[in-house]
């Protein structure tokens, strides 16, 4: 559910997915008007729906419905504050999760062979996308996560919520006071929707430096050119993230493991 939704590659992921693993399922773009949220999920549910994907603009609608009346949400969504998958259980119940975090970090670890323990990262944006990543990334054991701002009070409040629950490791501030050379660079911006750049101080970049972009689009995206041109090491966008977000959201509806690598190939072909 999102809106829209038109553009999504989530149903033919599952598909895939659904295929590999000998799995009966029926996934569909639902396109739901702002507002009204709570009344589509109530219909899909009372339609015996057995899970969904929640996309912009609810997944914070979604992580409030799950703390409501006997519903639950896992830890990660919790923390995240955002909730992009609901599973259905028994007696109408909802369960929310969030796979954003553990589909980027497998993205980065696995897919992309950079191991996240005692490395350093920047982090820009301090937005919902980039809140329903910290927990899962901080998780991986790096050696610092800065997390830098166009607005930077915001990346300075999301740092220290983060540290009362026990991570040291994060700080945040402002686009134009980063210091040092970061192992892993993400833009978690909405920037480039409008095909705009961050303006990062590129002496943040080292020649090992891994510059990842949470959007994905045809092209390179303006963030990858850019980091690549100023000397990164290498570029990726999130489609490898997409890929693994969805196969969290798979295994939790299905308690199976579907093979990532080659759905994340067949669509970079696709
Ligand atoms: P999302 O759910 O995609 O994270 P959001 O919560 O509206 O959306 O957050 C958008 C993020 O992109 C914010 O960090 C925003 O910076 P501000 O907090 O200063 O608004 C960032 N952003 C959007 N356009 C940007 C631009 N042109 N340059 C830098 N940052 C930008």
């Amino acid at each position: 559910m999102g809106n829209p939704v038109a553009h999504s590659k989530s149903p033919m992921i599952h598909d895939l997915f659904a295929r590999q693993c000998g799995v009966l399922m029926d996934y569909q773009r639902i396109q739901v008007d702002i507002g009204g949220f709570d009344q589509a999920v109530s219909h899909f549910a009372a339609h015996d729906g057995a899970g969904l994907n929640i996309t912009v603009p609810f997944k914070v609608e979604a992580w409030n419905m799950c703390r409501r009346d006997s519903n639950s949400l896992t830890a990660r969504a919790e923390l995240a504050e955002a909730v992009n998958t609901l599973k259905f259980c028994d007696e109408g119940l909802v369960q929310g999760d969030n796979t954003d975090g553990v589909g980027i970090a497998r993205d980065i670890e696995q897919n992309l062979q950079l191991s996240l323990v005692q490395k350093r990262i920047l982090i820009v944006g301090a937005g919902g996308a980039v809140r329903g990543v910290l927990g899962p990334l901080l998780e991986c054991g790096p050696e610092r996560l800065h997390v830098v701002n166009r607005t930077a009070e915001k990346a300075v409040t999301l740092a220290h919520r983060f540290n009362q629950t026990g991570f040291d490791c994060i700080t945040g501030g402002s686009l134009d006071r980063i210091t040092g050379q970061f192992d892993l660079i993400i833009n978690g911006t909405a920037a480039s929707l409008g095909g705009e750049l961050p303006e990062i101080d590129p002496g943040c970049i080292s020649s090992h430096t891994l510059a990842y972009d949470m959007m994905y689009g045809d092209e390179p995206t303006l963030f990858m050119k850019w980091a690549l041109d100023k000397g990164a090491e290498k570029a990726a966008d999130g489609l490898g993230m997409l890929v693994e977000q969805a196969a969290e959201s798979f295994r939790i509806w299905h308690g199976l493991e579907p093979d990532t690598a080659s759905v994340i190939s067949f669509l970079k072909k696709y």
